[in-house]
């Protein structure tokens, strides 16, 4: 009998089954790949206010821009910078936490947000983060007021139709 039609002893047949299982296994995991949630790119809040963030540098650090689209002042609004920091640690799952602070540009205040990135029941990137507004008191009487508090979600902006 041609040798290529010949039954494969028992060893052959259980490593051609493994073989054929690891080419499955592996193909399968590439197919239900998990989508992580980069914080580098355009955001668009609930309020309106627009964030770019820079590629986030080896060590977790990155700077951006940030437009608000209100204020607690009289002042024109104005662009402003923003730096952070990125958790890194492997146990972020693609789902990293962060927090950056704006230092505004017109005004004396300053805000902190922290936040996780998230992909969402949609396959959709999201930021779901918490601030603190610190602004400016002449008098030590008034630090009690001095503190705002809130919730933002950050979601990529949508490209024009
Ligand atoms: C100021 O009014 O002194 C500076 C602007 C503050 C804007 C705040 S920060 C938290 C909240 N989220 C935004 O996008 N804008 C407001």
């Amino acid at each position: 009998m041609p040798r290529s039609i010949r039954c494969l002893p028992a060893a052959e047949m259980v490593q051609a089954t493994a073989l054929l299982l690891v080419l499955f296994l592996a193909l399968g995991a590439q197919g239900l790949a998990v989508k992580k949630c980069s914080l580098t790119g355009r955001w668009v809040n609930d309020l309106g206010s627009k964030m770019n963030i820079s590629p986030v540098n080896k060590n977790g650090g990155f700077t951006g821009s940030y437009h608000t689209a209100v204020t607690a002042t009289s002042n024109e609004i104005k662009e402003s910078p923003l730096q952070g920091s990125m958790q890194r640690s492997p146990n972020q799952k693609g789902q990293p936490t962060f927090g950056f602070t704006v230092n505004w540009s017109f005004s004396d205040s300053i805000t902190v947000f922290t936040g996780q990135c998230f992909v969402d029941d949609n396959g959709e990137e999201v930021l779901k983060t918490m601030w603190l507004l610190r602004s400016h008191e002449e008098n030590i009487k008034n630090d009690w007021k001095a503190t705002r508090v809130g919730f933002n979600v950050f979601t990529r902006p949508q490209p024009p139709e």
